[in-house]
């Protein structure tokens, strides 16, 4: 048996095949298109490992896919791949169209073609399609609203959450006209290692160390609610194994904290860790500029119903799991610097220009 992962050269599918292989025997095709946000480098660890097989492709290469399908008979799908930033979606959203919506719909159309050849009806209801999904399909909370649940009204309002919206219907339709067995997963926002510095966290990191301006948008009293990735994983796993077919289950660690909370506190570690040559704190740094356009204000995910039914708890707090992203940064600065790229940060500088609050 076999488990096919799409995007696992990502930032999350890369901790997820990571964690599989080191927990499991069983193997993992892991197909990416290796796009700028994918890096074969977090899967250094596996260089050699017979149970990792990679394959650079599309998601929307239909041909491929029931290809690798047919040859390797996977017993499950984790879709991890995506366009996954939503500031890129807003600079030019057809990449997040063609993959997170044509994509899942190729990817689902194949699998369903596969699914059909199953030898017998056990094995077809024991496959599983897992669709990793986010909690900005729900759209933005004001501050005394409850927090998202799995009935919450879908409300996604950035060209990234609306194709992800999209992506989540097309596998919900799949299920319910077609069978398929499916799940999918709404999570809050991740941090941890191999996290792309276009993101919050490791962008503060590394532009704090490179002695760079920490853009924070708007007034930063915007919330997020934040998850280490090897918690993310560990609740995927669960949902995989003991998930019911056809629902979905929200993923969170009740952290909820403002923006500026969180730039601070990387800074205070940062201070810590490996202060500034001048003693000075890393907050000199923090720079208030232009909002990002239809900011979403507030997420915040009740993740009652995977810790009711399926056991499921995070082991990181925000405070330990913090520390240990800020020391990986600290520890894997090569990979930082092989990672970025001029060309986008120069649209962001522009975009996102420097204003007084
Ligand atoms: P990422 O951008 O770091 O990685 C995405 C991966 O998908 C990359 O390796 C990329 O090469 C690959 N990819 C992109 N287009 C592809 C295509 N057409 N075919 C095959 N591979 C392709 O993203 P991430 O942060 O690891 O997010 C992974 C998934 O989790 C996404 O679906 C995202 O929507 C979801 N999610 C992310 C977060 C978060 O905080 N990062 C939270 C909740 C849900
Ligand atoms: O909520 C889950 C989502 O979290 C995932 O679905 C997305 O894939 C993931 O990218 C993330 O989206 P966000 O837009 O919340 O993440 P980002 O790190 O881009 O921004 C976090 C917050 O920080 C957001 O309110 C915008 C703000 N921000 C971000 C950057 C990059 C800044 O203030 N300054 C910045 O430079």
């Amino acid at each position: 048996m076999s488990i096919l992962v799409t995007g696992g050269a990502g930032f999350i599918g890369s901790n997820f095949v990571l964690d599989w292989l080191a927990l499991n025997d069983e193997p993992v095709i892991n197909l990416d298109a290796l796009t700028y946000a994918g890096n074969v480098q977090n899967l250094a660890a596996l260089n050699g490992n017979e149970k990792h097989i990679f394959i650079k492709g599309d998601i929307g290469d239909s041909e491929l896919v029931s290809s690798l399908l047919a040859r390797h008979q996977p017993r499950a799908i984790v879709n991890f791949a995506a366009e996954s930033h939503v500031d890129r979606s807003i600079y030019g959203p057809e990449d997040f169209i063609q993959t997170n919506i044509v994509g899942t719909f190729r990817l689902l159309e194949a699998v369903r073609g596969y699914w059909n050849t199953l030898p017998d009806e056990e094995t077809r209801a024991k496959f599983r399609f897992l669709h990793v999904s986010t909690d900005e399909v729900y759209g933005s909370l004001s501050k005394d609203d409850p927090a998202f649940t799995e009935n919450t009204r879908y409300e996604p309002n950035s060209p990234y959450s609306a194709s992800k919206a999209a992506s989540d219907h097309l596998v919900r339709a799949y299920h319910h006209t077609y069978g398929l067995p499916v799940l999918t997963t709404n999570c809050s926002n991740n941090y941890g290692p191999f996290h792309f510095p276009e993101k919050l966290i490791p962008l503060m990191i590394v532009n704090a160390l490179a002695g760079k301006p920490l853009p924070v948008y708007g007034d930063g009293m915007q919330i997020r609610d934040w998850l280490y990735v090897k918690d993310h994983c560990s609740a995927i796993r669960r949902v995989l194994e003991l998930g019911r077919v056809g629902e979905t289950y929200n993923i969170g660690g009740w952290n909820e904290k403002p923006n500026i909370e969180i730039v601070n506190t990387v800074c205070t570690l940062l201070d810590e860790l490996s202060g500034r040559a001048d003693h000075k704190s890393y907050r000199e740094q923090i720079s208030y500029v232009t909002d990002r356009p239809g900011h979403d204000r507030r997420y915040a995910i009740d993740a009652g119903k995977i810790e009711k039914e399926l056991n499921w708890k995070p082991d990181e707090t925000f405070e330990t799991g913090i520390r240990k992203t800020v020391q990986w940064y600290l520890d894997n600065q090569a990979w930082v610097e092989n990672v970025q790229s001029g060309g986008y940060r120069d649209w962001v500088e522009k975009n996102y220009a420097e204003r007084s609050l």
